[in-house]
């Protein structure tokens, strides 16, 4: 990573080492809670929040701080829900056992449950942003996270297991599942930087192309890549039997459309550079389609 991701990883994870304060009630909620999310993912929707709105307002990331952090709380809970024997049965996560295989069941539900509201807490009580700023962020992360987002596409991909779907049913399942939340990073960031909504459009498509491309890569390493570099076990997919751009359409074919969603997205940051230094979303986006975990 370059200097400057680096530097906002850090001042991330520092800030949500400390984002979850205990409680008198002695349960292990916090604990679940922390487990998951220091678990070591790669914070690549934070990182891409805090970069986006470093490059439309330089050195003023910090405003960005809660809202990363509660966007990463929203992923967490969704990867613990994710991997629940009732929906992807998966038993490592970010190289570590699964939250309910270490809390069990009730415990994993309900800290997936704290995680999406506590969401809502850290930017409601966000005292660097302006109330109307704060409402903003809390309708838009609502609606990337519930039925009209990430939720609907999770029950789109469920709903779809064993079945042949359509390209086009699985490309909404693509950018609903995953693709909500990877936009929500750069929405977040425009609306705290308070740019105005036309000039919003060019990053708003290539955040879809990013959500799209983060997920087909996901597809291919699901079956390509190897437990050890990924830290949840490959082949999770197949045993599912879910549908996928390798499942649908075969390798090839898979890379080729990742490949088409690559330069789209190049083309959009290059004319985005003309008018900003977009050196990290090229990174990131690097990062998102050479990944190999
Ligand atoms: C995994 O997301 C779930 C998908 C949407 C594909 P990540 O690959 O970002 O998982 P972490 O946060 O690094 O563990
Ligand atoms: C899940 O997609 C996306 C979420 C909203 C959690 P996957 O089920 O493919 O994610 P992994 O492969 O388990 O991380
Ligand atoms: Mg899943
Ligand atoms: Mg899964
Ligand atoms: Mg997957």
């Amino acid at each position: 990573m370059n200097q400057s991701l680096n530097k906002l990883l850090a001042t991330f994870n520092d800030v949500l080492s400390d984002s979850v304060e205990t409680t008198q009630l002695h349960t292990q909620l916090e604990e679940s809670m922390m487990y998951s999310l220091q678990a070591g993912g790669k914070r690549v929707r934070p990182l891409l929040l805090l970069a986006t709105l470093n490059m439309l307002r330089p050195n003023d990331y910090q405003k960005g701080l809660e809202t990363a952090i509660a966007l990463e709380m929203v992923h967490t809970y969704s990867l613990i829900h994710d991997d629940l024997p009732a929906m992807d049965n998966d038993d490592l996560r970010r190289g570590k056992p699964t939250n309910h295989k270490v809390y069990g069941e009730w415990l994993a539900i309900l800290a997936g449950d704290a995680l999406l509201t506590k969401a809502f807490e850290c930017i409601s009580n966000d005292t660097s942003l302006s109330a109307e700023t704060r409402v903003k962020l809390i309708s838009a992360l609502s609606i990337a996270s519930g039925h009209k987002g990430m939720v609907g596409g999770q029950t789109l991909d469920m709903q779809s297991e064993s079945k042949a779907v359509a390209l086009p049913v699985l490309e909404q399942i693509h950018l609903h599942k995953t693709g909500a939340l990877i936009r929500f990073a750069i929405e977040a960031a425009t609306i705290i930087a308070e740019i105005e909504k036309n000039d919003q459009q060019q990053l708003v498509e290539f955040a879809n192309h990013l959500g799209i491309i983060f997920q087909i890569k996901d597809d291919l390493l699901d079956l390509f890549g190897t437990t050890e570099a990924l830290g949840k076990q490959t082949g999770s997919d197949d045993v599912n039997d879910k549908s996928t751009y390798v499942t649908l359409l075969g390798r090839e074919q898979a890379e080729a459309i990742l490949a088409r969603h690559v330069e789209e997205a190049e083309h959009i940051l290059s004319t985005l550079a003309e008018t900003y230094d977009t050196e990290d979303l090229d990174y990131l986006l690097k990062l998102f389609y050479q990944r190999q975990n």
